[in-house]
């Protein structure tokens, strides 16, 4: 075993997801064989306690208000942006631009335009960019990636996949940025939501071709910084009706769900497709559990498998134990930092900026059927 490099991180947003990536580097000895260990190094925010949290990192030696610090600094490998929504194409165009290699929080850019012109200037630098997507990295969702990818659904019929939450069931809960158009984009629940929905599909090739939305905007005002109600007008829940292409064959059904209002549902992401020879559904509610459909002897069989702690970049952790939310995201910075190092060799990689846009333009989609009650072409 050669010693892991390390790759020097800033930090541009120290928020909820910025906090969750200082845990993530906490636990990077689970890999077993990486070829790099991240440090934090540098972390730039407007709001000092934010910033100043990282103070506890023994590797951080920049604290700043100042985003373009980072962008400017030659001592940093690897930016993670992670920034509310109106911020991203400032803060990634002005990334790639100057060359730098970023993990970027979805939706990568706060509407359709704003990701065109992300990728496009992406795509014309040197700069080796990722969006964040960590659920398709659970044992059970990379076992129903590989069922659907290996053909065993046979003609495919129905795929759901979806993110659910509940915290906005309660109306009390103060406005925040992610509950209004300006900050968080006309597609508002899409946006917090839609890729983790999107990526596998995507990624098996399931690219929708016409989309029907129900869009619903359940609560319409939440406390504001003083109590007193403001308007909360992002979309709370979509499903989203879509033909799919398969990569052969015809059109399927395929629905994507977000919702931040499920009852019942605190943070569950699922994955389900059915065709003529074989299912396969895997849900984070059951995160030990994958369910494969077979005809066996005439029969028609729903089999319960445990797929174990089995992720995607090896682990030092007991195969018969758990894995939860901080392994998804441990795995998905394992992946990408690979993949920066040309080491992934064959495995799930994180999701694309090409992915990202292709979503969005689906989202897109979706926003102008929901307000016009037709179907819409991505
Ligand atoms: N992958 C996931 O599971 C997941 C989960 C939650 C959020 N997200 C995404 O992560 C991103 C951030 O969300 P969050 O939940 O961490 O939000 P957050 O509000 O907790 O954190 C955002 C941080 O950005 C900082 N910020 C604001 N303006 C800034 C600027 N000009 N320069 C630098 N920092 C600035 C804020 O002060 C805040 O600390 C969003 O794109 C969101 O969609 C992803």
């Amino acid at each position: 075993m050669t010693e892991a490099r390390d790759v020097r991180i800033g930090i541009i947003g120290g928020g909820l997801m910025g906090r969750e990536l200082a845990a993530v580097c906490g636990r990077w000895d689970l890999l077993v064989d990486h070829p790099v260990r991240p440090r934090i190094v540098a972390v730039a925010d407007p709001v000092p306690a934010a910033r100043e949290w990282f103070s506890r990192i023994d590797s951080v030696s920049l604290l700043t208000e100042n985003w373009r610090d980072l962008i400017e600094d030659d001592g940093i490998d690897v930016l993670y942006i992670a920034v509310p929504h109106q911020l991203h194409e400032e803060i990634y165009v002005a990334a790639a631009a100057a060359g730098r290699d970023f993990l970027g929080e979805k939706p990568f850019g706060i509407d359709l335009s704003a990701a065109e012109r992300i990728v496009s200037v992406i795509e014309a630098s040197d700069a080796f960019v990722r969006v964040s997507s960590e659920f398709p990295f659970y044992p059970g969702a990379q076992r129903a990636y590989a069922y659907a990818d290996s053909g065993a659904l046979g003609d495919i019929l129905d795929v759901r996949s979806g993110f659910w939450h509940s915290s906005d069931l309660n109306r009390a809960k103060p406005i925040n940025w992610k509950r209004r158009v300006e900050t968080c984009g006309e597609i508002g629940v899409m946006g917090d939501l839609g890729l983790h929905v999107a990526h596998l599909p995507l990624r098996l090739g399931w690219v929708p071709s016409t989309v029907y939305a129900r869009l619903d905007d359940v609560v319409t005002e939440r406390p504001g910084p003083d109590g007193s109600p403001v308007v909360c007008d992002t979309w709370d829940n979509a499903l989203l009706t879509c033909a799919a292409h398969p990569r052969s064959g015809r059109d399927f059904t395929m629905l994507w769900e977000t919702r931040r209002i499920a009852p019942g549902h605190v943070n569950t992401w699922f994955f389900e497709a059915v065709g003529m020879e074989g299912g396969v559904r895997f849900s984070t509610r059951q995160p030990t559990l994958l369910h494969r459909f077979a005809l066996r002897d005439g029969e028609q069989i729903w089999e319960e498998v445990q797929p174990g702690n089995v992720s995607a970049w090896p682990v030092v952790s007991g195969a018969i134990f758990e894995f939860g939310f901080g392994d998804a995201l441990l795995q998905m910075w394992a992946s990408y930092l690979a993949e920066r190092e040309g080491a992934l060799n064959g495995r799930f990689g994180t999701a694309t900026p090409a992915e990202a846009l292709l979503a969005h333009r689906v989202f897109d989609a979706a926003r102008r059927s929901g307000r016009g009650g037709m179907p819409e072409s991505p």
